[in-house]
This record gives C-alpha cells, sequence and structure tokens, in this order.
C-alpha cells in the first residue's frame, strides 16, 4: 500500500534571485518502506523533506500522505494531521530542556488528550526497546548526545505515526551511537512496520535502509535497493555517491 506519493514537485525560492531547488521530482514510497534520501550538499534533500512534512509549501506539483493531500487542509486540520499521522526527527534532536526526558516523550499524546495509563504503558514499552528507561526522570541536559537522539525517536514514534521523517538524525553523533540509532530505527521499521523516511549523508547509515534514492540538482539521479547483505549494499551507495560527485575516496573503509 502506497504511503507516499509525490507527483512532479518542484519548489523555487523567490528572492533577490529564484532558485530552483526542486524540478519535477517523482516519489513513491509504500507502507513499511525504510527509504533513505542521498545526495550532495544543496541538492534539495531538506526542501523535499520539509515539503512532505508541510514545514514549507511547493511551487508546483503534489503530494500525497496516506491518500491525504495536506495542503488542502485547513489549519487545524493541518495541525492535528502533522501530529498524528507523521513523525519527525531533527539532527538537532528539538527536545524541550525544562522537561524531563519522559515528559518530552508523551508530549505529542498529551496534546491529544491520551490518558495517563495508557500513556504510561506506551512509555514504558518504547523507552525498554530503546534503552533510556533509567533516564526518563532525568532533564535534557543531563543525557548524552545519542540518548538524546534516542529520546528525540521515542518522540516521533509514541503517537505510531504513518510516516516518519528524519533530517540527519545521526549527524550529531559519533559513530557507535549512529549505529545504535540506525539499528533503533531499523528495527522499530521491522517490527512495527513504520514507514521512514530519512535523509543522510553518511552511507553506513544509509546502508540500514531497504531502499536509497539520489538526488542531483533537485531531481531524481538513482535509486538502489537492499539485495542480500548490508556490506554489498554499502558498497553499492558508495559506487554511486562515488558517480554523483565525490571521489569515493572521502570515505573511510569501515567495518560493516
Ligand atoms: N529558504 C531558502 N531560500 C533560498 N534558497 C534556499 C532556501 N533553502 C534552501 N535553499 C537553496 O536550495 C538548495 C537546496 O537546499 P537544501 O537545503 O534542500 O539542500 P540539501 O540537499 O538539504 O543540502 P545539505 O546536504 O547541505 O543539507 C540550495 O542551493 C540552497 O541554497
Ligand atoms: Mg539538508
Amino acid at each position: 500500500m502506497e504511503i507516499l506519493s509525490v507527483r512532479n514537485l518542484g519548489k523555487i525560492y523567490k528572492g533577490m534571485v529564484s532558485y530552483e531547488a526542486l524540478s519535477n521530482l517523482d516519489l513513491s514510497i509504500n507502507q513499511g518502506e525504510f527509504v533513505g534520501i542521498m545526495g550532495p550538499s544543496g541538492s534539495g534533500k531538506t526542501t523535499l523533506l520539509n515539503m512532505i512534512s508541510t514545514i514549507d509549501k511547493p511551487t508546483s506539483g503534489q503530494i500525497r500522505i496516506d491518500g491525504e493531500d495536506p495542503y488542502q487542509l485547513s489549519q487545524d486540520k493541518l495541525a492535528l494531521f502533522r501530529r498524528r499521522e507523521l513523525g519527525f526527527v531533527f539532527q538537532s534532536f528539538n527536545l524541550l530542556n525544562t522537561l524531563t526526558v519522559k515528559e518530552n516523550i508523551v508530549l505529542p499524546l498529551t496534546l491529544d488528550g491520551v490518558g495517563i495509563k495508557e500513556m504510561n504503558s506506551r512509555v514504558d514499552v518504547l523507552a525498554d526497546k530503546l534503552g533510556i528507561t533509567s533516564i526518563l526522570d532525568k532533564r535534557t541536559f543531563e543525557i548524552s548526545g545519542g540518548q538524546a537522539q534516542r529520546t528525540a525517536i521515542a518522540r516521533a514514534l509514541i503517537h505510531q505515526p504513518k510516516l516518519v521523517l528524519a533530517d540527519e538524525p545521526t549527524g550529531n553523533l559519533d559513530s557507535k551511537s549512529a549505529r545504535d540509532v540506525m539499528e533503533i530505527l531499523e528495527e522499530r521499521n521491522r517490527e512495527d512496520q513504520a514507514t521512514m523516511m530519512l535523509v543522510t549523508h553518511d552511507p553506513v547509515a544509509a546502508s540500514y535502509c531497504s531502499r536509497v534514492i539520489f538526488i542531483k540538482d533537485g531531481q531524481l539521479y538513482n535509486e538502489i535497493y537492499y539485495g542480500d547483505n548490508r556490506a554489498a549494499f554499502y558498497q553499492k551507495i558508495i559506487n554511486v555517491l562515488s558517480l554523483l560527485g565525490g571521489t569515493g575516496h572521502e570515505f573511510p573503509s569501515v567495518r560493516i
């Protein structure tokens, strides 16, 4: 079943000089897919994510999420739609530091009036899966970067969204924490069939996806699917990245 459909998407940033960041982009994501978006800096990845997450409006084309065109919704309905159907994970975590880890995680549920009992049980299950049970009562300035990112992931998943959108979720993490976070996302994708779309520069992170889409100059460049194993997929990703512009030498040989 198709969860995301992007048709003919175009985005022109108007200013002193207009800039076409995306043009004629088509994309379709099925329920349960784990899709990575890669491409050179400035190729339009964040722009694409912002259009899908309704942070910014497309100049042309159409987006449907679970059959719904979010841009046809009224302000109120759009706010609800984003809160209920989408989950966001940002590079900078975006946690509220006056709240505890647990309070941050349940925020989307409190806004929706979910009961305390239901809330607590969902937090317990998720915190256990993410390995953050012991820090639930800490404030966000008392936890590590990796723990903060897991907290952000818990918050993005707590309302069981149809689509999870992540922009560089491992960008601020060391390689060990980055792998942990990718393993967690991959596991949630596999076990709960959560559909995920993540933008990343990191070929190791991308190798956890089931499909990687490459963007160049605001257009689709290529896409590849996970094959037999992650090491082979990693190599395929590196190969496309090399063709895309990098020399390939900039990617350290890492153990996959
Ligand atoms: N608000 C804006 N106004 C004008 N131009 C913008 C704006 N946001 C992005 N751009 C331009 O659009 C292009 C695509 O930007 P975008 O942020 O989508 O790239 P990206 O692929 O996410 O890059 P990176 O990997 O560096 O994050 C860039 O050339 C950028 O300069
Ligand atoms: Mg970006």
